[in-house]
């Protein structure tokens, strides 16, 4: 099926209370763990490249393959720019064919959050394609999984001025700082639920949550119940990858078999990603026939569908023109 943008599948997660989680593809290894799950679990994905991420991975090399894969997926796959700042990630992700951006200006003063998230969005929807934004500041480091942070409660979403960066931007989907952050956590992350209630309840519009990594099943669950409908998720999978490679390494490793190293890491990877998937409440969604057919079908449940309806609408037809013959004659 072809690339889907995420106002596509985060309608349905919103309204059904899932969320879709948005993993990020740093090589080949990841790209093939991630659709893998994907494809396992019958879920829907969101395949991000974030831009910190840009020196690992070319992204007018990937996209090829990317579009590739989701050609011949059978879940809905959307393409993602993760946390975009400089105008040359957005210009080059559009031009890549990025059905989804993230414009992240949650560094800027308000006004100039706006005006640009503004200017990005105006131009993002000409193309069809989506947009994720930040308000407040979610902390952290993507590009360094050592590295530990906490939240930072003066830098959380304020729901007044939520209201107004929806409404003055056109965003189709918010990322709130509401107490996670990038990385690993330094003790148990605090969630601000009773914001995000708030700001769900303000917004009534898919909210985004960052920092996946370390939080509890507990807390997904509830945050998901609050209008989360999509999960952004990292440093998991890279610690699972760092950690298979290093129990192979412990067991004496021959390094002619360096293919046999990325294997067992991509594995790892595709184990985390299936979890997540379970946890997330996504797995199963592609299972049946749902919200998402007519958009995706690429299992083809509504292609089985589709010869039946479009069959009996022959039939009424020239069952219509016969009578209509018949009674032409008999006149
Ligand atoms: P983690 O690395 O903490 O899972 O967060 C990922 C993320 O939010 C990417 O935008």
């Amino acid at each position: 099926m072809p690339l889907v943008n995420f106002k596509d599948v985060l309608d349905d997660a919103y309204r059904q209370k899932y969320a879709v989680g948005s993993f990020n593809v740093i090589n080949m290894e990841f790209l093939e763990a991630i659709i893998e799950a994907a494809e396992r679990k019958r879920s829907p994905v969101i395949l991000s490249i974030a831009e910190v991420h840009f020196k690992y991975v070319t992204l007018e090399n990937i996209t090829p393959a990317i579009k590739y894969v989701a050609h011949r997926t059978s879940v809905p796959v959307v393409l993602h720019l993760d946390h975009g700042e400089s105008f040359e990630a957005i210009m080059r992700a559009l031009r890549a064919g990025f059905t989804s951006i993230m414009f992240d200006g949650s560094r800027l003063p308000f006004e100039q959050n706006l005006a640009t998230t503004s200017e990005v969005v105006k131009m993002c929807h000409a193309v069809g394609v989506t947009v994720e934004a930040e308000l407040g500041h979610i902390g952290g480091a993507e590009a360094q999984a050592s590295t530990s942070k906490q939240a930072s409660e003066e830098l959380f979403t304020k729901v007044n001025e939520a209201e107004e960066f929806v409404r003055r931007t056109g965003v189709d989907a918010l990322a709130v700082a509401v107490g996670t952050a990038h990385g690993l956590y330094q003790g148990k992350p605090q969630l601000d639920f009773e914001r995000l209630d708030n700001l769900n309840r303000a917004l009534k519009m898919p909210l985004v949550l960052h920092g996946g990594t370390g939080l509890s099943i507990e807390d997904f669950r509830k945050a998901i119940s609050l209008g989360v409908a999509k999960i952004n998720f990292y440093t998991g999978m890279a610690v699972a990858a760092c950690e298979a490679v290093r129990q192979r390494l412990d067991k004496g490793f021959q390094c002619v078999d360096f293919p046999g190293l990325l294997s067992e890491a991509k594995d790892a990877v595709t184990r985390v990603v299936e979890e997540q998937m379970e946890i997330f409440m996504s797995a199963n969604v592609c299972a049946k026939q749902n919200a998402l057919c007519p958009i995706c079908n690429g299992c083809g449940i509504v292609k089985a569908a589709t010869p039946l309806a479009h069959d009996d609408l022959v039939r009424k037809i020239t069952q219509a023109t016969l009578d209509a013959l018949r009674k032409l004659q008999k006149s």
